[in-house]
């Protein structure tokens, strides 16, 4: 068996600890230190690519539509957005941590068919949570995979995107009729009343980490009526 090369390494704001980048062939591995174990393996995306597809949907026919992808990960959650709108849609990824974007740059790229290289592509290095504060409707659906769920794993201040507080400003950042779309490993039920009290009809949906088999992971799309 090939062995696994570790390629880079980067700091969690925050003293959130470290993000490993590691290669074993044509497989990828972004990990986090200690006992957290594997964030993302370039191997296993559906549900990443499903969190867009139903986020976007809505998006297929809507002129200079603005879908805000966070984070970019291994770009599998942005390359199924680019797919999922126009020519004229701006999608926005925003990347806590620099490297990622750097990895995603270099040999990452080529899992996702490197949607950075899409000019319908804007990057914001920096925290997602800078572009869900605005008092505007800016988004037309905001697809959020940043944790394993409703509650802050990579970096702790993301706790404030789940909370009740967060969920409502989130809910004034989205344009009538936009989705907010949240990844997670597992359901949560008191984030789906959570959704519901900051205004938005919730549908939960499980979807297999590979198509039709694997993990079952949860995707709440919440939608602005
Ligand atoms: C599980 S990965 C995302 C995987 C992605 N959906 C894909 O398709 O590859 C989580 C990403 O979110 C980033 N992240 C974590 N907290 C963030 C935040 N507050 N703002 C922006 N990015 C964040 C992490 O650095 C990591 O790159």
């Amino acid at each position: 068996m090939i062995p696994w090369t570790h390629l880079d390494s980067a700091h969690i704001p925050n003293n959130g600890g470290e993000l490993k980048f590691m290669q074993r062939g044509d497989e990828f591995s972004i990990r986090l230190s200690g006992v957290r174990g594997e964030l993302m393996n370039s191997r296993v995306f559906n549900s990443e690519k499903v969190l867009s597809e139903l986020g976007c949907a809505h998006l297929t026919h809507t002129d200079k539509a603005h879908v805000l992808v966070g984070g970019l990960g291994m770009g599998y959650t942005l390359a199924a957005a680019l797919k999922a709108v126009n020519s004229s849609a701006l999608v926005t990824v925003a990347e806590l941590i620099p490297e990622v974007v750097k990895w995603n740059q270099g040999p990452l790229g080529a899992c996702a068919k490197n949607p950075l290289a899409d000019p319908r592509t804007q990057v914001h290095i920096g925290d997602v949570k800078q572009l869900l504060v605005s008092n505007t409707p800016t988004f037309d659906a905001i697809l959020l995979d940043v944790d394993n769920g409703p509650e802050g794993l990579t970096h702790a201040d993301n706790n404030w995107i789940y909370s009740i507080e967060g969920l409502e400003s989130i809910f004034t950042t989205l344009r009538p009729g936009g989705r907010l779309a949240v990844w997670s490993a597992g359901p949560d039920y008191l984030f789906t009343v959570r959704l519901k009290n900051a205004g938005f009809k919730v549908d939960t949906r499980i979807v297999r980490s590979r198509p039709g088999k694997g993990s079952k992971h949860t995707i709440f799309l919440a939608k602005k009526p």
